[in-house]
């Protein structure tokens, strides 16, 4: 049986990935909590005959409590979004408060689950989600994961557009590092099926993948950042994250982790200097089995870009960890 939590459930991703895990056969349960909307979001989706219970909350009576007691898997889209002109850095002031509380309350109702952090800045909003754990003395690091995927189903799908090959995606990019501007790493080098970027087309393509966001967030016009994209992503991930809790097999997936806490982690932070970074991880029964080590035969120019994303990267782990430890 699987229980499956949204933190956020009543927002632009948090609706139609609620509609994804709520089709799914892999999730028995469903639980939405938000501050508003999740009684009217939970009755409409229960009216899908897929087999997933499905119950709303909202704060009042024990409503995260209640939400969260027996999860397996947490996933959180709360928080605010970007409007054109901000930073994802910008969102930091409300959302790090809101993932810290969010955190406190996984860490007091549902300890043992997968969590699943979506609430931009990831770079930060991970870190603090951490430092929540560590010190509630329940963190475990193979079970904490910055969503990134939507990096990499936009670097697959932007590399088609660029090679000319057909949708649905038959090419994996490996994008690693973080989810913020330079601090997303799409490694060409590592394609699988390999093929060539034309060598006019790579500085685009790379732009593209590392400021997707902002396409989408120029186009919504003061509406909002990815939704749809992002839900697709998410679910993705927490399909991958389940089917690999249930025993299948060489499930591999880009997601931000605590490098230190995961098997093949250290090698990685010797390579970058900092302990969350975005990277290949091999999943399993127990969450993040395998951190996998792909920095390695880059070409000089990706060498570059991974340089500049550990910068960016340092700060924003530090903006994070210091929110905890030394609250202002
Ligand atoms: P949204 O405003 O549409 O929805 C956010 C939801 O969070 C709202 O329903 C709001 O009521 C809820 N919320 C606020 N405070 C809460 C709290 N304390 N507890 C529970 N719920 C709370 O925003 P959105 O477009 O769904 O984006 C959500 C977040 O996801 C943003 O921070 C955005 O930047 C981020 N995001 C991340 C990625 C990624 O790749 N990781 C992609 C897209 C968006
Ligand atoms: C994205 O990559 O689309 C999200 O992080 C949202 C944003 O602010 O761009």
């Amino acid at each position: 049986m699987v229980k499956a939590v949204v933190l956020g459930a009543s927002g632009g991703i948090g609706q139609p990935l609620s509609l994804l895990l709520k089709a799914s056969p892999l999730v028995d349960e469903l639980a939405l909590y938000d501050v508003v909307n999740t009684p009217g979001v939970a009755a409409d989706l229960s009216h899908i005959s897929s087999t997933a219970k499905i119950t709303g909350y909202l704060p009042k009576d024990d409503g995260l409590k209640n939400a969260l007691t027996g999860a397996d898997i947490v996933v959180i889209p709360a928080g605010i979004p970007r409007k054109p002109g901000m930073t994802r850095d910008d969102l930091f002031k409300i959302n790090a408060g809101i993932v810290r509380d969010l955190a406190t309350g996984i860490a007091a109702h549902s300890p043992k689950a997968f969590v699943l952090v979506i609430s931009n800045p990831v770079n930060s909003t991970v870190p603090i989600a951490a430092e929540v754990l560590k010190a509630a003395g329940v963190f475990d690091p193979k079970r904490l994961f910055g969503v990134t995927t939507l990096d990499v189903v936009r670097a697959e799908t932007f590399t088609q557009v660029y090679s000319g090959k057909k949708v649905p995606s038959d090419a994996t990019v490996p994008v690693i590092g973080g989810h913020s501007g330079p601090t997303i790493v799409p490694l060409f080098s590592k394609v699988s099926p390999k093929f060539e970027i034309p060598a006019d087309k790579y500085e685009d393509l790379v732009h593209r993948v590392q400021f997707g966001g902002d396409e989408v967030v120029k186009a919504k016009d003061g509406a909002g950042s990815a939704t749809l994209s992002m839900a697709y992503a998410g679910f993705r991930f927490a399909e991958a994250v389940i089917k690999a809790s249930k025993g299948e097999k060489g499930i591999v997936e880009p997601t931000f982790v605590y490098l230190p806490g995961v098997a093949g982690g250290d090698e990685i932070v010797k390579a970058t200097g900092v302990e969350f970074f975005s990277t290949p991880v091999e999943l399993g029964p127990n969450g993040a089995e395998k951190a996998i080590n792909i920095l390695d035969g880059v070409t000089a120019r990706e060498q570059e870009l991974i340089a500049e994303a550990i910068k960016g990267l340092q700060t924003n782990i530090e903006t994070g960890v210091q929110f905890i430890k030394n609250p202002a």
